[in-house]
């Protein structure tokens, strides 16, 4: 597999756990998982056995919840179904608009925030150290933090756009619009892609990655089990 290569967005949770974030994952044989705070998402290879299953129900340890995000594979009858989540991946374009200057960079101390926002408006999963996976940037109107967007997974040669959400009284003022171009372009002043996942229920959602050149790539099902 080359730098970039689309096939390595059919394992996303895994190829980013064995490069990038091998740092804020925990791997045993073939299976792999992040640590308890930074994300939930479980990786198991799409020809999985019994062995690996096995393997990734020992990281996790018994009735823990395990989000195998957009995998293939399935795991034996005694792993409780969570839920299930029709969706699509969708790659970004080549460059980014020069970043405006009213985006900041977020960190440790606007978690507070960033979760306030994540509740009121919901974007998917995120919890208090999903901000080490990349960068997360945001806009603040009058201090308050009113929009947000991050980089999530990180594939050989791509990178993930997430947690894109903007505060329902500050919609349509083109925050996510800007916050996605200076994500877009810091990614591909690196030589990388975005990409991102989206629900296929979020037609809102959909319309705004469409208006900025995201293209699908291929459907997915998010699936979530609880371990035996
Ligand atoms: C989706 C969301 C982030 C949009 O935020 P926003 O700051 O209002 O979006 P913007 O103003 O930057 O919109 C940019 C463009 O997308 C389009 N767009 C945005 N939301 C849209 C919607 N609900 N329906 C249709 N088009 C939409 C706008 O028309 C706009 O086009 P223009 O710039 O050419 O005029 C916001 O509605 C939100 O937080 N939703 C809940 C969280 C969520 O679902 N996040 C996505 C998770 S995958």
């Amino acid at each position: 597999m080359t730098y970039g290569d689309v096939t390595a967005l059919d394992d996303p949770v895994g190829s980013s756990l064995r490069g990038h974030h091998a740092h804020l994952g925990r791997r045993l044989g073939r299976a792999a998982t992040y640590v308890p705070g930074v994300a939930t998402f479980s990786a198991v290879p799409a020809d999985a056995e019994a062995a690996d299953w096995a393997d990734l129900a020992q990281l996790l340890g018994g009735g823990r919840f395990a989000d195998l995000f957009s995998c293939t594979a399935t795991p034996p009858s005694d792993w409780e179904p969570v839920f299930v989540l029709d969706g699509r991946q969708m790659i970004g374009p080549h460059d980014g608009p020069v970043e405006p200057t009213d985006v900041v960079e977020l960190g440790a101390a606007d978690v507070p925030e960033m979760l306030d926002l994540v509740t009121r408006t919901e974007p998917g999963p995120f919890w208090p150290r999903t901000h080490e996976l990349g960068t997360y940037l945001g806009i603040r109107d009058g201090g308050r933090l009113v929009a947000m967007a991050g980089e999530r997974l990180r594939p050989p040669g791509w990178t993930e756009i997430s947690a894109v959400c903007t505060a329902p009284e500050a919609r349509g003022r083109r925050h996510a619009r800007r916050l996605i171009g200076a994500l877009t372009a810091r990614i591909t002043a690196r030589g990388e892609r975005p990409f991102l996942h989206v629900a296929e229920s979020n037609t809102g959602a959909l319309a705004l990655y469409e208006r900025l050149g995201f293209e699908s790539r291929k459907p997915v099902t998010f699936r979530g089990f609880r371990t035996p």
